[in-house]
């Protein structure tokens, strides 16, 4: 196990996510990070309706009032502080999190 560096705290604005990549299981993903609320959050960049990304790889993620991120493709709203898809059609499924720690500033995952 190992740890991976995502980005600065200071570089998450609130309401804009970005993404960046890591490894689970021996397989590169795509994840996304943002901050919501008063944490940062994660997730891997993957809908649940169908395996796509959110921003259909354009690295926009379509958040609304600050607590929903909609999946390009179907609209699937997600809330972002949870993953938890509230509309569309995964509702009631949520987005895989993932744990992030922050130390001095820098965000960090763990990676295998
Ligand atoms: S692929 Fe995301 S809502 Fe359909």
């Amino acid at each position: 196990m190992s740890f991976q560096r995502v980005c600065l705290e200071s570089d998450l604005i609130e309401g804009v996510a970005r993404s960046f990549q890591y490894c689970r299981d021996g397989v590169k993903r795509e994840g996304l990070i943002l901050r919501a609320a008063h944490e940062i959050v994660a997730f891997e960049n993957a809908c649940r309706h169908l395996p796509v990304s959110l921003d259909g790889g354009t690295g926009d993620f379509l958040i609304t009032d600050q607590n929903h991120l909609i999946c390009h493709a179907h609209a699937a709203t997600y809330e972002v502080s949870t993953g938890l898809c509230v509309r569309g059609p995964c509702a009631g499924l949520s987005l895989k999190r993932i744990p992030v720690t922050i130390s001095k500033n820098e965000i960090w995952i763990e990676e295998d």
